[in-house]
């Protein structure tokens, strides 16, 4: 266990800068997930927290020892990559022991070692077997087991479960999720996938071009992103973002325009935003209920498409039929394509985002539209 810490940290190839100065620091023993889209830098960060990479600027920490510029296999990291990259002509016992051999451990360590690691991962009635005698799963177990072996104060994984298919994904994330909780370590892993993300982070760092977007608990990040970047890339599916213009704001009456002729108008408290003030308003697809709440405001939609999922009921649809919408509803609906339809939306989930994508979260908190306190109506003006 150990804790880890990124000041500064800055990644150059030749001209183009891909990490943009990255502060972070993980406590002991906390389960860090690592997302954003194909390209941000997730990869490299974790190269350089492993030593595989060198740092262009900025430090990296382990407790209070600076290993910017230690050699890999003395940070005490082990590393677990996408690929797997096990030796295919090895045995799993072999593959397992690899790693300490190079290291000079003794024949009754590594034995010990590979006994517990295949102990934890289920795989000591394979211990003879070459890889290509398992199964996805298996495989990728013994990439897991061989970090798991050099007993590493730290743990990286970079997208370790991607090349499964969807049931062996979630079996490995729930042992993933098992194995922290019994051995403890300090973990960051890198996934594409939002439930990994959101059921085994302790904290979510969301990247976005090299730069951290926002750092946070999984509900943080879904309650109350800081910048559209974050409220776009947390929660499936995506939410919806509406550009708006203040066109008043007095008597707790805040009206906005949204393309073309139509406004909403909510009863409020909001004082800062002012005539002609640029904002977008973003709700999530889940957040609109076929159900009237003493607070829920109704809104148009014309459907466009229809997906019965069985347990949820996905629709793509047009507000005030102009305005792609995208809909989750729990259960099961007869709904058809071109059927008009009023949802209903609690103002309270409604995020509002200035000019520049940063959340106005002072409007969210004096917003806090109580079913006492304030009443609500939409006026669509054609
Ligand atoms: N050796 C290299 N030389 C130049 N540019 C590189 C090199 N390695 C990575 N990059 C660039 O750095 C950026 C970040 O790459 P990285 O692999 O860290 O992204 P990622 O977030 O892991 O993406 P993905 O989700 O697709 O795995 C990319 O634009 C990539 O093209
Ligand atoms: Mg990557």
């Amino acid at each position: 266990m150990a804790n880890l810490s990124l000041k500064n940290l800055v990644k150059r190839y030749e001209k183009t800068t891909t990490i943009h100065g990255v502060d972070l620091t993980i406590q002991s023993g906390e389960l860090i997930v690592l997302v954003g889209p194909s390209g941000c830098g997730k990869s490299t960060v974790l190269r350089m927290i492993a030593g595989l990479e060198e740092v262009s600027s900025g430090d990296i920490y382990i407790d209070d020892e600076n290993v910017t510029h230690t050699s890999a296999s003395k940070r005490g990291i082990a590393m677990v990559f996408q690929s797997y990259a096990l030796y295919p002509h090895m045995t799993v016992k072999e593959n397992l022991a690899f790693g300490l051999k190079n290291m000079k451990c003794s024949k009754e360590y590594i034995s010990e070692q590979i006994n517990h690691a295949a102990d934890i991962l289920q795989l000591s009635e394979h211990l003879d077997r070459t890889p290509n005698q398992l199964s996805g799963g298996q495989r990728q177990r013994i990439a897991i087991g061989r970090a798991i072996v050099r007993n590493p104060k730290i743990f990286l994984f970079d997208e370790p479960l991607s090349n499964l298919d969807a049931e062996l994904r979630v079996q490995m994330r729930h042992e993933l999720t098992k194995l922290h909780r019994k051995l403890g370590n300090t973990m960051v892993y890198v996934t594409h996938d939002q439930v990994e993300a959101m059921t085994m982070a302790d904290r979510i760092v969301v990247l976005n071009e090299g730069k951290i977007a926002q750092v946070g608990s999984p509900l943080e990040l879904y309650n109350h992103p800081n910048n559209i970047f974050t409220a776009s890339f947390i929660g499936s599916p995506k939410i919806n973002l509406l550009p708006v213009q203040v066109i008043n704001n007095h008597n707790k009456k805040l009206t906005l325009s949204l393309f073309d002729n139509n406004a909403i108008t909510l009863i409020n408290s909001i004082s800062q935003l002012k005539t002609n003030d640029s904002l977008t308003i973003g709700i999530r697809p889940e957040h609109l209920t076929t159900e009237i709440t003493n607070d829920s405001i109704p809104l148009e939609f014309t459907l466009d498409e229809v997906e019965s999922l069985g347990d949820s009921t996905y629709l793509y649809a047009k507000l005030f039929k102009k305005f792609d919408f995208r809909i989750k509803l729990q259960g099961q609906y007869n709904f058809k394509e071109n059927n008009n339809l009023t949802l209903h939306l609690s103002p309270k989930n409604i995020l509002f985002f200035d000019s520049s994508g940063e959340a106005i979260h002072d409007i969210r908190e004096q917003n806090i539209l109580t079913k006492n306190d304030v009443e609500l109506n939409v006026v669509v003006q054609e």
